[in-house]
């Protein structure tokens, strides 16, 4: 007889993402004629950059004959793309990477969730909330104990270092949903509280390349310590546009170690190699290679002009907002801006409001937890006419 993985069981109905889809297809469906504007998945949607279309264009012409084709590729990602990334995006930093230290991947999204396969069942994992649902659903997923960090407006959506012992602890800076960004010193506090309780960082850098602000860390790395404690995880899809692409990367130092019931500390490097080896057979040759283009000179001019363009909307979005009373977050180093909804109406009610009287998709708070209630979130990743466009309609139903 077999039987289910009860804590699939414990999981909300549906994945919030996709319940705002079945909500937008069915008013869709009840009225055909509505012009909807996407803003609640932060899906981009300006194309892939032609530098990197090129490199597509070329890789497939090599799998088009035998003497170039390429089959399997390693399970850590080609070389070609594992040192550009370190190159571009590490050493000008200061921070010294090998090729053994990085990991090439489908995207942040999975690895964030699928780095749960190698840690054990009775960690106690923290969360801040609002926070990416995946982490929270993966760790159900996983049976264990999840821990909600507070972040609201009284602690500038920062939540507060927990005063007890968290087992592993997931960050997301620049945040995903509210946009907030962390200081140095900031970050400098969560490595010392890893380092003082044995507790595992797992930082989320998906939304880095939206930092405009000099001084803000762009990996954590940069900070005293975090090569002991800390996994991060990067993504080429909201930075280049490939949400549908798929490519992304994970750091996992040497130094990384974690208990064994043996007594023994257990370096996680080797670990995730031996899963990755097991279970995943890598990104895409074709995929690679136009992630390879992001960090050519040309690549680099078309992808900074793109989420220039992004954080051009951001700005337009929250600045008209707030000339509509509304308060607002995020935005500013972010590709998400977070709004406290009108006269304290609930998340969800607002969603549906916006979708009804305006047809714009946001997407709710509370979906992001319960401290998100009151709140929802509107990306940056429109096109420039339909953010426009969808600020005037908001501003004639609020
Ligand atoms: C989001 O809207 O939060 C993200 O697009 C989801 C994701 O990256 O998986």
């Amino acid at each position: 007889m077999a039987y289910i993985n009860e804590n699939f069981l414990k999981l909300q109905h549906r994945y919030l993402f996709a319940e705002i889809a079945k909500r937008v297809a069915a008013y869709k469906e009840a009225n055909p004629q509505a012009d909807i504007i996407r803003l609640g998945i932060g899906d981009v949607t300006q194309p892939l950059a032609p530098a990197v279309v090129e490199a597509m264009h070329r890789a497939v012409d090599e799998c088009a004959h035998s003497e170039t084709f390429r089959g399997y590729g390693p399970e850590h990602g080609y070389n070609f793309l594992i040192e550009a990334i370190i190159a571009h995006d590490f050493t000008p930093r200061g921070i010294s990477l090998t090729p053994e230290e990085v990991f090439i991947s489908d995207g942040a999204k999975s690895d964030t969730g699928n780095i749960g396969d190698i840690l054990a069942a009775g960690n106690l994992v923290g969360v801040t909330d609002p926070v990416y649902p995946v982490y929270v659903d993966t760790n159900t997923m996983s049976g264990r104990q999840i821990s909600y960090i507070p972040c609201n407006e009284a602690n500038g959506f920062m939540g507060d270092i927990p005063a007890t012992k968290l087992d592993v602890v997931y960050l997301c800076f620049p945040n995903n949903p509210t946009g907030a960004v962390i200081t140095r010193e900031g970050l400098q506090r969560w490595v010392d509280y890893a380092l003082k309780n044995d507790c595992l960082i797992l930082y989320d850098a998906a939304y880095e390349a939206f930092i405009q602000d000099a001084d803000i860390p762009h990996s954590i790395y940069e900070i005293d310590g975090a090569r002991q404690c800390a996994i991060e995880f990067r993504s080429f899809s909201k930075t280049a546009g490939f949400t549908g692409t798929r490519c992304g990367y994970t750091i996992i130092p040497n130094e990384v170690t974690v208990n064994s019931l043996n007594g023994h500390r257990v370096a996680l490097n080797a670990i995730w190699d031996r899963r990755q080896c097991s279970k995943f057979n890598g990104a895409s040759y074709v995929s690679q290679r136009g992630a390879e283009a992001v960090f050519s000179p040309e690549g680099q001019r078309q992808v900074r002009a793109t989420i220039a363009y992004y954080m051009d909307n951001a700005k337009i979005i929250r600045q008209g907002l707030e000339q509509y009373g509304l308060k607002v977050f995020g935005g500013q180093n972010a590709p998400y801006i977070w709004v406290r909804t009108p006269d304290g109406i609930g998340s969800w009610n607002f969603f549906d409001r916006l979708l009804r009287e305006a047809q714009v998709v946001t997407t709710p708070g509370a979906g992001f937890g319960a401290a998100g209630e009151g709140y929802i979130r509107i990306t940056a990743f429109g096109s420039h006419e339909s953010s426009v466009e969808a600020l005037k309609r908001i501003g004639k139903c609020l």
